[in-house]
Formats: structure tokens, C-alpha cells, sequence
């Protein structure tokens, strides 16, 4: 049974199949409207979402399909100390496809085990979240119309953003991919994502604590929130959170052309202001979230048998 955990499980011509069932759902949509008719997605989220959750309801609804699940843990049988491995089994009585959010890493892949049906991972602790890659991938293939060649700059926690780690994983297997690390020391990429990432395949990488200097190098800038539920001391949370602002007079020596995304929500870490700028495309980033999430149920329930 065919599970999305990671974004590796997908080959690069699976993801470029995938934006490109996007592309054609946002361009027919009455065509995709009852391919899911009679089916359920059932959404276990173990942690707060806006975008994932409601992003996978709307897009089995849009399929023609319905949605079951619970939104906390608080409310589900995991608050009396049912494992994640007998909620899966339990839902696989229910539904036909998982969405699951946790903040355990690994918990959607023991879900996907126990499971009967396909699971997709909605983010996992600071591990993944590789529907939000898919989300971010076609929104730079709909602004640039390719991935290689392209200097990325992500800036931020670096250290807890699995949005980051998962985008990373994926930009790598593209080609001429340059990488901008901006953060401040205490919240740098791991070393085993620089190791077994971006130097195992080679590709060259910038690490400063400065997003100034390097804006007019950049084509693409990825700005996160500092991930304060993943900190164990407030005060270093507190220290840290405003460490980026972008703004638009830090705009001012960016290309023309840049792409500037956020996986949101956002806290401080993009003034409003910059909204209004073209280049801010992380509200597009969100509705192309519904419609990739749309192509991943197709391609997995496809796969299942189940449609
Ligand atoms: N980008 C993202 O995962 O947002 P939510 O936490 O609101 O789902």
C-alpha cells in the first residue's frame, strides 16, 4: 500500500506527474468534480492546523468525496491512551485515505504500517511535511516555470522548520540549485540535512546570518516562522522569534523577479506591508496547497484501487 511519509518516497518524475494533475484540475476543474464520489478522507490531526486540515477537507470535497476526523488529540481516543498503531487500524475500518498531523516524528510512517488504507503525512514534529513541499513546488513551477538553475534562499529556523528540511530534500534532485542558509547560529540546518542533502549531491551553499547581503543574489526567498512549540526554553523563544523581518525597504535590492514564500502562518516575520508587493506569493502558495493535495488523493486512491 502506497503511503506519503516523506517526500522521497516520491521519484522526481511521480512529483512532476503530480503538478502536473494539479495544473489540469486548476484548468478543468468539472472534470475532477465526482472522481472521489462515495469515497472518505478521514483527517487525524494530533496538532494545530489551518491550511493542512481545511486545505485536505476542501480538496476531497472538491473531488466529490467526504471528510471524517477530529482537529486535537484532546477529542480523540488518543487522550485515554490509544496508540497511534490501533488508531490507524481503527480508522482503516472508517475511511478510505489518512491525513495525519503529529507532533511525534514517525508517527504518520507507524500509522501508515498498521494502516489498510493509504496515509499521507500532513507534518510530522520538526521532520516533514511534504504536502507543503508539493504546495511550494508548484508554486515555484507556476512564478518560474522550472526548478533547476535556481539560487533558494531560506530564512528563519532552519533548525525546526520541516517545511525547510522537506523542501531541501526535494530541490536537491534538481539540477544548478544554488542554497542561501539565513539564520541566526542558534537555529542553523541540522548538519545531517547539509551532509546527507545538499553535499551528497553536490550542490554549493551559502550560510550567513545576514539577509542583506545576499537579497540581490536571491530568486527565490523562503521565510519561516521560528517554531517557539518546538523550543524548550521560552527565553531563547522570546530572543530568537523576531530575529528576521522582511520588509519593504529590505525589498528594495531584490531582483525584480523574485518569488518570496512563507509556508504561513505567519507571526512577524513578513511586515503586512509586503503584501501588496507582487513578488509576495505565499497566499498563492496556500490555494495551490488544495489544488497538488487534490492530484495526491487521485494518485493515491488510484493506486489503492479504490477509485
Ligand atoms: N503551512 C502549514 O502547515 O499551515 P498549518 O499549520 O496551518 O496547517
Amino acid at each position: 500500500m502506497k503511503s506519503l511519509i516523506d517526500i522521497l518516497d516520491l521519484s522526481v518524475e511521480e512529483i512532476d506527474s503530480l503538478l502536473d494533475t494539479a495544473l489540469d484540475i486548476i484548468a478543468n476543474p468539472k472534470k475532477y468534480s465526482e472522481v472521489c464520489h462515495g469515497k472518505k478522507l478521514a483527517t487525524l490531526f494530533f496538532e494545530p492546523s489551518t491550511r493542512t486540515r481545511l486545505s485536505f477537507e476542501a480538496a476531497m470535497m472538491e473531488l466529490g468525496g467526504n471528510v471524517i476526523g477530529f482537529s486535537e488529540a484532546s477529542s480523540s481516543s488518543a487522550s485515554k491512551g490509544e496508540s497511534v498503531a490501533d488508531t490507524a487500524k481503527v480508522i482503516s475500518c472508517y475511511a478510505d485515505i489518512i491525513a495525519m498531523r503529529h507532533p511525534k516524528e514517525g508517527a504518520p510512517l507507524v500509522a501508515s504500517m498498521n494502516a489498510s488504507i493509504p496515509v499521507i503525512n500532513a507534518g510530522d514534529g520538526g521532520h516533514n511535511h511534504p504536502t507543503q513541499t508539493l504546495a511550494d513546488l508548484l508554486t515555484i513551477k507556476r512564478e518560474k516555470g522550472h526548478f533547476d538553475g535556481l539560487t533558494v534562499g531560506f530564512c528563519g529556523d532552519l533548525k525546526f522548520g520541516r517545511t525547510v528540511h522537506s523542501l531541501i530534500n526535494a530541490l536537491s534532485r534538481y539540477t544548478g540549485i544554488k542554497f542561501v542558509l539565513i539564520s541566526p547560529d542558534e537555529l542553523k540546518l541540522p548538519g545531517y540535512v547539509i551532509r546527507d542533502v545538499i553535499e551528497k549531491n553536490g550542490l554549493p551553499y551559502l550560510e550567513t546570518r545576514s539577509l542583506e547581503e545576499v537579497m540581490p543574489e536571491l530568486d527565490i526567498l523562503y521565510m519561516t516562522r521560528v517554531q517557539g512549540e518546538r523550543f524548550f526554553s521560552e527565553e531563547e523563544y522570546l530572543r530568537l522569534r523576531d530575529s528576521y523581518i522582511l520588509d519593504t525597504e529590505k525589498l528594495k535590492s531584490a531582483k525584480e523577479d523574485l518569488v518570496i514564500m512563507h509556508p504561513l502562518p505567519r507571526v512577524n516575520e513578513i511586515s503586512v506591508s509586503v503584501d501588496r508587493d507582487p513578488r509576495a506569493c505565499y497566499f498563492k502558495q496556500v490555494l495551490n496547497g488544495k489544488f497538488v493535495r487534490m492530484a495526491l488523493i487521485l494518485k493515491l486512491l488510484t493506486e489503492a484501487g479504490t477509485i
